[in-house]
């Protein structure tokens, strides 16, 4: 059985030896041309005018296109109809594409898109979340998630504090940039390759733009080389300007982008402001909470809005709250449109709440564990009737046992003795340890989008051709599927073909996003497999004469009673007999239902959980700081691959630990992003990983819902273990006053910040 094994990725020998082949590695004939974008340097303004004859005048150029060339529609949004491809009468951030120019190389494109001469009257840019806030900027008004009587219990509660905490953004940083490239076909029909996770999008986009129905345009994407969500909108923008200028020269059409363009160009986390009050008894137990969540949406909606909402879905992460209200403030600014980005809000909403914890903690003088511990959701055992902000009842909890099977793992309680003893002896080094567990909601919010689709053959000599509606980006999702298909037919992984997402073979499909892609394919491809292997096994029964009870697929062959045939004489004989060996499979999530305005339902199928312990150094002369190590205990359910599910949970960590840290995006006093290059935006490097990282998988985990083998989804909900490193921090900073202070860490926690609150809590000035 090929399932649950710790099988390496499918394309990993091809991974390693160079040979993977992504958009940018398709061969393309010599006509190709290449393409690049104009962009507006100024983050708010009026179009007067533009002056394009020294871009079409330069050498190579073949077309210049500005909005008013388009054929068809200009629109590349992924939900509002507010983000033209090409900037139309007004530009709203630093980086809006103008015009594009096809030229014969892609260098040749970019020379010449510098050569424009664009006068803009600028208007004021709205910047920032204050900014926006004070001129009423929001995409929508504010919504609210009631529950109990917050303000009522606020005031009655033993203590009370309040607070701010700023999030940074975060560049995706995906290896492989932005790409597209666009063959056209007869009779004005579209083949589009493009690095999505939404092919079916791209499809929508680029049909649109060319002024068709979207039965004339096929897209496909073999793999991503990463997408983390970055590659679920921000792609339409390519294949949309592929295809037109390929339909309008009757050439293939390419288009990358250039890493600094692709900082400067692509939507990014959402930076959030949350302001928290909070109410809560001796024991730290909360008693009610108000948090104000403001995220800075940028220019045009994009996936704000459902982005934001994840944030409130997550207010309690893993923490029972019996009064609650959370408000969120969907800002639109002059910058860039964010998108979504690994947990989709789902982090920042996490953030306020363990920086809640955290603030207790230091307020009552009390273990920060111990706070944790007296606020989890209760264990499905329990039956404690628990419900989310949301009013979702929590019936699957296993918090409690992930965070005891982490302690001792991690030898928390004798490290932190060791922990206050170095902090005692040391005066310029300083440790810190947390312990933080997430809780994280399975299922798109946006509850039509839970459905997927597959397609199998079965070819006359036995070898499997394999497809679904899902795209791979390093996850593991194509593995994962083909070795469901391999374990409902016995047959060894190498029988499965695994082959591109295409829209011509699978319609209709989601993005491959909300951790969901193993959920949802992975059923469909059971389900066509199923079809499949129900057709073999009423044609053997008739053939062979069996009782279709006693027929079974096993690794020695089709055993019929007594009788074992291979495989491939099953399906060669029920090819000969006219047997259909091909089949579509469709699988929907069941019992999700929700309101998304009132914020009440069950917008989640199951959760899946997890908890860090992170220990860090940091030099308070300095403010550099160290992981020195990383225990993890991680929920997955029954894994479907040990060895992919673990790459996740160690990827997703260091991601996580990465953005509340050394990532940091700065933009300047006219909106213009600085930290576009790996010079200045620093990700965590091979040599940022915790030095000592220890992880396994919840032993007992298991999925109380009927998911594909039991398992559960693992993309997403790790990258929230990084947050115990920036509340580790905040424990070390801690260490180094007189306690009374509380350090009011910012994100990221950038040796900067670090410094300067360790001064404050020296007494010191900046
Ligand atoms: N892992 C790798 N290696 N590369 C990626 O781009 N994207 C993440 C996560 N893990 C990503 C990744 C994101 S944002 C999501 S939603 C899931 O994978 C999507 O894939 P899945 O649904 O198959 O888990
Ligand atoms: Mo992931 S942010 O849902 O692509």
């Amino acid at each position: 059985m090929s399932i649950r094994k710790p099988l390496p990725h499918e394309a990993a020998r091809l991974h390693v030896t160079g040979t993977a082949r992504y958009v940018d590695d398709i061969p393309t004939p010599a006509n190709c041309l290449h393409l690049a974008f104009g962009l507006s340097q100024v983050a708010h303004g009026r179009i007067k005018s533009i002056d394009l004859s020294a871009v079409h005048s330069a050498i190579g150029v073949v077309e210049v296109l500005t909005a008013q060339d388009l054929p068809a529609a200009n629109d590349v949004s992924a939900s509002h109809h507010d983000e033209p491809l090409l900037a139309v009468d007004t530009v709203h951030f630093v980086g809006q594409p103008i015009f594009m120019v096809a030229a014969t190389s892609h260098a040749l494109a970019r020379k010449a898109a510098q050569l424009a001469v664009i006068e803009i009257t600028e208007l004021t840019p709205l910047l920032t979340i204050e900014e926006a806030l004070a001129a009423g900027s929001e995409f929508e008004d504010p919504p609210t998630y009631l529950k109990g009587e917050p303000e009522k219990a606020l005031n009655s509660a033993t203590h009370q504090i309040d607070g701010t905490i700023n999030i940074g953004g975060q560049e995706h940083f995906y290896l492989e940039s932005q790409a597209a490239l666009a063959f056209p076909q007869e009779d004005g029909d579209m083949l589009v390759h493009s690095s999505t996770q939404h092919p079916s999008e791209i499809q929508h986009k680029v049909a649109q733009a060319l002024g068709q129905p979207f039965n004339s345009v096929r897209v496909e994407i073999r793999r991503m080389g990463g997408g983390f969500g970055g590659k679920e909108s921000q792609g339409n923008s390519l294949a949309c300007a592929c295809a037109i200028i390929a339909a309008r020269c009757g050439r293939p059409a390419k288009m990358r982008y250039d890493r600094d363009d692709d900082m400067v160009i692509t939507g990014k986390r959402h930076e959030f402001r949350i302001d928290y009050r909070v109410g809560f008894d001796n024991y730290g137990r909360i008693q009610a909470v108000d948090f104000k969540q403001y995220c800075r949406g940028g220019w045009a909606q994009d996936l704000t809005l459902p982005v934001a909402d994840r944030a409130m879905l997550h207010a309690d992460n893993a923490y029972h709250l019996p009064n609650a209200r959370i408000t969120s403030h969907r800002l639109k600014t002059n910058t860039v449109s964010n998108t979504a980005f690994r947990g989709f809000g789902g982090p920042q909403g996490v953030v306020g709440i363990e920086r809640v914890i955290d603030h207790i903690a230091h307020h009552l003088g009390k273990e920060s564990l111990q706070v944790r511990e007296a606020n989890y959701y209760a264990p499905k055992s329990a039956n404690a009737g628990q419900t989310t902000p949301y009013h979702m009842e929590i019936t699957d909890s296993v918090i409690d046992q992930i965070s005891d099977t982490l302690v001792d793992f991690s030898g928390y309680s004798a490290r932190r003795t060791a922990v206050t003893e170095f902090n005692a002896k040391n005066s310029i080094l300083k440790r810190g340890l947390a312990l933080t567990p997430v809780k994280f909601g399975i299922s798109f919010t946006l509850t039509f989008l839970n459905q997927a689709g597959a397609l199998v053959h079965i070819y006359s000599d036995g070898s499997i051709h394999l497809n679904h509606g899902g795209t791979e980006m390093g996850q593991g999702l194509f593995t994962k599927v083909a070795q469901v298909a391999a374990t409902l037919f016995a047959q060894p992984l190498s029988a499965v073909k695994i082959t591109a997402t295409d829209t011509a073979k699978v319609p209709n499909t989601s993005a491959t996003a909300a951790s969901s892609g193993s959920d949802l394919n992975g059923m469909a491809v059971k389900n066509a497999c199923e079809t499949i292997k129900a057709r073999l096994v009423a044609f053997i029964a008739q053939n062979w004469q069996a009782d279709p009870a006693k027929i079974r697929f096993t690794k020695a062959g089709v055993e019929i009673g007594t009788t074992i045939l291979t495989f491939q004489e099953v399906i060669a004989t029920a090819y000969q007999n006219r047997i259909s060996l091909s089949s579509t499979g469709f699988y929907k999530t069941p019992k999700v239902e929700w309101d998304r305005t009132k914020g009440t339902g069950r917008p989640f199928f199951y959760f899946a959980y997890g908890a860090a312990v992170t220990e860090v150094v940091i030099d308070t002369l300095t403010g550099e700081n160290r992981i020195l190590r990383t225990d993890i205990i991680h929920d997955v359910g029954k894994s479907l691959n040990p060895a992919l599910d673990l790459g996740q949970i160690e990827g997703a960590y260091v991601q996580g630990a990465g953005w509340l840290t050394t990532e940091e995006l700065v933009w300047d006093a006219r909106g213009t992003l600085k930290t576009h290059a790996p010079s200045t935006y620093k990700i965590p490097a091979c040599s940022d990983r915790p030095a000592e990282f220890n992880v396994a998988l919840f032993e007992q985990g298991e999925n109380t819902e009927d998911t594909i083998y039991r398992s559960k989804a693992v993309g997403e909900p790790p990258f929230m273990l990084g947050i115990s490193a920036f509340m580790a921090l905040s424990d070390a900073v801690a260490a180094c006053g007189d306690g009374t202070q509380y350090p009011d860490l910012q994100a990221p926690a950038t040796a900067e910040q670090i410094l300067k609150a360790v001064m404050a809590q020296k007494g010191e000035t900046w």
